[in-house]
């Protein structure tokens, strides 16, 4: 197993187990799908972050858009973690978590009137500001409140990782995100002396994942030139976020593990005085959970071979957004067959070649493409691993679909952190007159 991103997920007597606990029984109880998550595995990797980061004056903001199950939230908030939010309703699960305000960080385009009043009430941490207007906006909104606001502008460096999907790079120019690096100078000098701001933080979140230390490396360093010259004009940071993107494994084997991140940004940040934030999201929750599902049928088309599941694009949308590949597996294996090894290319003696689709009426609905899997039955479990970020946090209920139940497995313990929903809850919100 890569380093760092160790997960407890394991087949012991043939069946699959997260921690102590076979995810078969708990099919059985909740049915499927279900995403399950292993609690160690989430503090594991949160741990590993600070641990791999313990030179810097750190506070690690976890990316609640990733996995946002308030009861994950709280596992971390025990642990002392912060938050980064992107909306008000990511700040309500942080305060039903019993997160603590003053270690959230929001960022994000689109902030809106309401949601600045709310996290001012609230007493946020720091606002990652990503234009001009929006810090005029907030100035105005927390001068109406009599109130003053900790502020970071997210700077857009300009620099990214061409592995990175194009849909979730962040730090180049031509995206939506934070103010022209060029530009960002300007706009501390503007707003330095304005009374309801506190303007000492500089935000970067350069895309996800990033597949190695490099891109973190030549945005901070940017981030450190504009420091500098920020400090001769008697602008001082005191505060550097330097976001998330962190890369987990998806069973490729390309995941640097905690310290090669740590190792090439503590050198550059340890002697600085800076507060240092990093936000990471998948790092922590993504190896955390597997999306268990039945198989409903098989059948061929052409030379083709089907296998439908009871997941869908709708419980895990990452392949058909980003043609992500998550390895997928059978839950039980047969006598005689080999645990997995978990590679894309892994393929067990006497295996088929299927496609793994759901039930959407969608072509894109295809959870993996011509994986070898042993041969699969009606009833048969099949478990999406490394499932854990942006799985159920981007589900839908498109096709009227009720969203999938959460679990959560604590050792030899478990219980369900969200029921499954039902057809009343898909209309609830419709019951009006
Ligand atoms: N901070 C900010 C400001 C972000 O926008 C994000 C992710 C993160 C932190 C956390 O990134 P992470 O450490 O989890 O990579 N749905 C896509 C990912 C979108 C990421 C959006 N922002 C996926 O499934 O890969």
């Amino acid at each position: 197993m890569i380093p760092g991103t160790m997960d407890k997920f394991e087949y012991k007597n043939r069946a699959l187990h997260c921690d102590d606990i076979s995810v078969a029984d708990i099919a059985q109880q909740v049915g499927t799908p279900v995403y399950i998550y292993s609690a160690q595995t989430l503090l594991h990797h949160y741990r590993t972050l600070q641990a791999a980061f313990s030179q810097l004056d750190l506070t690690i903001c976890y990316s609640v858009k990733g996995l946002g199950n308030i009861h994950v939230l709280k596992l971390l908030a025990g642990e002392g973690c912060g938050f980064d939010i992107v909306s008000g309703g990511e700040l309500a699960r942080v305060q039903a978590a019993g997160g603590q305000a003053s270690k959230v960080v929001f960022a994000g385009v689109g902030k809106t009137d309401e949601e600045i009043r709310q996290a001012l009430t609230a007493g946020i941490g720091m606002f990652n500001i990503e234009s001009e207007q929006e810090l005029e906006n907030l100035s105005a909104i927390a001068a109406e409140l009599g109130v003053a606001a900790h502020v970071a502008l997210r700077v857009n460096p300009d620099v990214f990782d061409p592995k990175t999907h194009a849909y979730t790079t962040t730090g180049k120019k031509e995206t939506k995100f934070g103010i022209d690096i060029d530009r960002a100078r300007a706009v501390y000098e503007r707003f330095r002396d304005d009374e309801y701001l506190t303007l000492d933080g500089l935000d970067l979140h350069i895309g996800s994942p990033i597949y190695s230390p490099g891109p973190y490396v030549d945005a901070i360093k940017k981030a450190l030139g504009l420091i500098g010259r920020l400090g001769e004009v008697g602008v001082e940071i005191k505060v550097l976020d330097i976001g998330g993107g962190y890369a987990a494994d998806y069973e490729t084997g390309e995941s640097p593990p905690a310290t090669e991140y740590a190792d090439a940004i503590v050198a550059l940040l340890k002697d600085t005085g800076l507060k240092v934030i990093i936000e990471p999201g998948r790092f922590i929750s993504c190896n955390a959970g597997v999306l268990l599902s039945k198989v409903l049928y098989r059948k061929q088309g052409g030379e083709k071979r089907f296998i439908i599941v009871d997941a869908a694009m709708t419980d895990l949308i990452r392949p058909a957004l980003y043609q992500a590949e998550h390895f997928i597996y059978p839950a039980k294996l047969a006598p005689g067959d080999p645990a997995p090894e978990r590679r894309m290319n892994f393929a067990p003696p006497d295996s088929e070649v299927v496609d793994i689709v759901g039930g959407v009426c969608e072509s894109s609905d295809v959870l993996g493409y011509g994986r070898a899997l042993p041969p699969m039955s009606r009833g048969d479990l099949l478990a999406v691993f490394s499932a854990g970020a942006y799985g159920f946090a981007m589900a839908s209920q498109y096709n009227s679909r009720p969203r999938a139940a959460e679990v959560l497995v604590e050792g030899d313990s478990w219980r369900v952190i969200r029921r499954r929903e039902t057809y009343d809850d898909i209309i609830a919100a419709e019951l009006v007159e």
